[in-house]
């Protein structure tokens, strides 16, 4: 037990943690073109909130979630998704007092206690992007395209968008009522799950993986909730698909579609490349802050997971991925040379030059091997001359040549980028 993480949980160790950080520089630099801005949350909250935000009747809340009890007798739970934290936050903070839609980003680790298989886990992350304020059809269609244009900048090729709209407060509960009357004479033929369903949120039959209840949906002719929208919510969904039309951003109308949590109303997509479990999805909250006690206020966004997309873009493309650089290996001949090499290093390092040493007292030869295992562009050699006359012979590691310089001029030289 030791030495063995938990199930479901992964070591991201150096060599993959590029990745990561790659993921991540691009959600930030594609975020802040949209002008969002970062929120951190905590990675617990009480347990409430997410019961009463995500939804009681969702797998999620009903047999996911991390919660414990802690040594004050709280019920907290580790969260399971980014949203209902970020709009606690948001009411908390009183951040509806802003007159502009409020657009904020996030990225980090969630926990849901899943069955964990490829592409999911038990810690996995999210980065996501919420927006309070705005009821407009054309922040769904912004929030769309953002996160393809994340995927995009990263590389990620073949990602579909499938759009769906799940109706609001005033369509869904007759869509409701309507798929009762017709699932209800012949519930015994739904599986378990799905009788659960039928009683609590009939609309996540839909979502069933059960090729019966699927079929039995088209038996009795239940109608998909795209077909039962109200006329406002008509008008919203075609709104979205005008302003996607308008931004070029393709996308696939998938009336089937229904997301595992209970906050969406209208708009709700996936973002899906095929052979692959879906790597993020979102979708409209209009009611969810209110829930949460705040003014009534509407809301949109979306999460991507992590480990999916990387899971892709590592499927994507096979080659090898390349090592980072190192600017710069100081080699010390003999003692003075090192003790030198840790004064030459804090110069290298304090001018923005990536730079290290061997700290095992090797021979030169093995220094030198270490200088190409890390890949470096440079390497500094400081012998007793070089010490006595305070030089350095800098050798470039691409084409062989060796010069000797001072300390300041050599920093200059590995500083100017490429071989
Ligand atoms: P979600 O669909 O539950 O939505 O999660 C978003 C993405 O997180 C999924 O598409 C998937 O890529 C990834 N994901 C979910 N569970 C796991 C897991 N166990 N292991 C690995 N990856 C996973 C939400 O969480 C909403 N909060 C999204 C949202 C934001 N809606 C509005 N705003």
């Amino acid at each position: 037990m030791l030495t063995q993480r938990p199930r479901g949980t992964s070591d991201i160790l150096p060599g993959v943690s590029e990745q990561w950080q790659r993921l991540e520089q691009a959600v930030r630099d594609t975020c802040r073109l949209y002008n969002f801005k970062e929120i951190r949350t905590p990675v617990f909250e009480h347990t409430e909130l997410f019961a009463r935000g995500v939804g009681e009747t969702t797998d999620i809340v009903e047999k996911e979630m991390y919660t414990f009890t802690d040594r004050g007798d709280r019920s907290l739970t580790l969260r399971p998704e980014g949203t209902a934290g970020v709009v606690r936050a948001y009411v908390e903070n009183k951040l509806f007092g802003s007159p502009d839609a409020v657009k904020m980003y996030y990225v980090g680790p969630m926990f849901r206690y899943e069955k964990p298989q490829k592409g999911r886990d038990r810690q996995f992350h999210q980065y996501g992007c919420e927006v309070f304020g705005s009821e407009d059809p054309g922040v769904d269609a912004e929030v769309i395209a953002l996160n393809l244009h994340i995927l995009d900048n990263l590389g990620v090729k073949g990602v579909t968008v499938e759009l769906n709209s799940v109706g609001c407060s005033v369509c869904r509960p007759l869509h409701k009522k309507d798929m009762i009357e017709r699932l209800l004479p012949v519930a015994d033929r739904l599986c378990k799950d799905c009788q659960a369903r039928l009683e609590k949120n009939p609309l996540r039959i839909f979502d069933c993986k059960n090729e019966s209840c699927q079929a039995l949906l088209k038996e009795v002719g239940a109608p998909t909730i795209a077909e039962s929208l109200c006329d406002e919510c008509q008008t919203h969904f075609s709104g979205v698909q005008g302003a996607l039309d308008a931004m070029d951003v393709d996308y696939r109308l998938n009336p089937y579609l229904v997301r595992g949590l209970d906050y969406y109303t209208r708009t709700a997509w996936e973002y899906v490349v095929e052979g692959f479990s879906s790597i993020g999805g979102g979708g409209r909250y209009n009611g969810l802050v209110a829930q949460v006690g705040g003014p009534e206020t509407p809301g949109i966004g979306f999460a991507g997971g992590m480990e999916r997309v990387l899971m892709v873009l590592a499927e994507q493309s096979k080659e090898a991925v390349e090592l980072p650089l190192l600017d710069l290996y100081v080699v010390g001949v003999d003692a003075s040379g090192q003790l030198a090499a840790a004064k030459l290093l804090q110069q290298a390092r304090k001018s923005g030059v990536s730079a290290d040493r061997d700290y095992l007292q090797r021979s030169v030869k093995a220094q030198f091997k270490a200088a190409d295992r890390l890949n470096a562009r440079y390497v500094a050699v400081l012998g007793e001359t070089e010490v006595a006359q305070g030089r350095v012979a800098l050798k470039n590691l691409a084409t062989g040549e060796q010069v000797d310089m001072t300390w300041a001029d050599a920093i200059l030289q590995v500083q100017q980028r490429g071989v």
